[in-house]
């Protein structure tokens, strides 16, 4: 048997979008929950799935209901994926929502939404697969939201990163790198001082691709998750630009991995990784991660959640 929590970190590489599946109760109420098993299944007949898990409280009403609708969330929606994932009773007096064709609740504003016949139920051990026959779906050319890794993250606010690298500062590029629950921070030897992994300290323009190759040439194989953090020092004309990553392997040169009770704060080489980190501890806490974009002074978090 493998173990759940290990399994279930394994399947969370796969980058998925979220979507909110929607129903009405046979008494009109709606209900509805997040989902991210959604998958397209066929064009002729157009035909999508999602697997509900048997422990949901509206398990019953979508396995009995006729139809349901599919609603991918755009990159600002994550509220609304946060909304939809709790048990409040109250989740559609607090979304904006409009009845489809078939009566099912499509959310306002999403990227696309699917208006579905129930067509088949599969058991699937401790999910069901719902496939469902499109009646009717309409489409934006917002860009969705993603997840991974039990994060949601936003191509939108990655983009804005690339651009802010081409301003001809020297690029540095690191990573907060995470392996079972420590971070990776080097010390410099002379000055006793930590420093955050990256590419471009030594002077050489730094790159996401340079950073991987030198981590593995320590026995640290990474997976990038999402952009962390981007910021620019004017006065030494640099951009950094740090992601969260995590090591799926920690080889014997792997550096010194602590836990977030061991960091030496005051040893942490400038202000501006020291707040990083600083953030990075708290937004694990709440295993919600933000986007700093800024001056190593002074800048601002986007975050995926209004
Ligand atoms: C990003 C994300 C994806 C999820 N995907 C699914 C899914 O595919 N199927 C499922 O049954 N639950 C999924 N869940 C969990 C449900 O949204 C959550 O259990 C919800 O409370 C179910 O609502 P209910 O218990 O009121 O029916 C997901 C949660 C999140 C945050």
């Amino acid at each position: 048997m493998f173990d759940p929590r290990h399994l279930r970190d394994a399947f969370g590489t796969f980058l998925t979008g979220v979507t909110v599946v929607a129903c009405r109760e046979g008494n009109g109420t709606p209900r509805g929950f997040t989902a991210n098993s959604f998958t397209s299944v066929s064009l002729n007949p157009p035909l999508l799935l999602i697997c509900v898990d048997r422990s949901a409280e509206s398990f019953d009403v979508f396995t009995n209901s006729d139809g349901f609708a599919v609603n991918i969330l755009t990159e600002d929606q994550a509220h609304l994926a946060d909304l939809f994932a709790s048990k409040r009773p109250d989740k559609f007096e607090i979304a904006r929502w409009r009845e489809g064709r078939m009566g099912c609740p499509i959310l306002e504003g999403v990227c696309a939404w699917f208006e579905c016949k129930r067509n088949m139920t599969l058991e699937a051990g401790d999910h069901v697969i719902i496939v469902g026959e499109i009646q009717h779906y309409g489409s934006t050319d917002s860009i969705g939201l993603g997840y991974v890794r039990g994060g949601y993250m936003s191509l939108g606010l990655e983009r804005s990163a690339a651009k802010a690298a081409g301003n001809g500062f020297h690029v540095v590029v690191g990573a907060i790198i995470e392996h079972e629950g420590r971070i990776l921070l080097y010390e410099d030897e002379k000055s006793g001082e930590l420093y955050v992994p990256a590419s471009g300290l030594d002077g050489e323009k730094g790159s996401l691709q340079k950073f991987q190759s030198d981590m593995q040439a320590q026995g640290i194989r990474l997976t990038v998750s999402s952009l962390f953090a981007v910021f620019e020092n004017e006065e030494n004309e640099q951009q950094s630009i740090y992601y969260r990553a995590f090591a799926e392997s920690v080889g014997s040169r792997g550096g010194d991995f602590r836990t977030f009770g061991e960091i030496p704060w005051d040893r942490i080489c400038n202000h501006a990784v020291k707040t990083m980190v600083h953030r990075y501890v708290s937004e694990s806490g709440r295993h919600r991660f933000g986007i700093y974009f800024g001056s190593d002074r002074d800048g601002s978090v986007e975050t995926l959640v209004k």
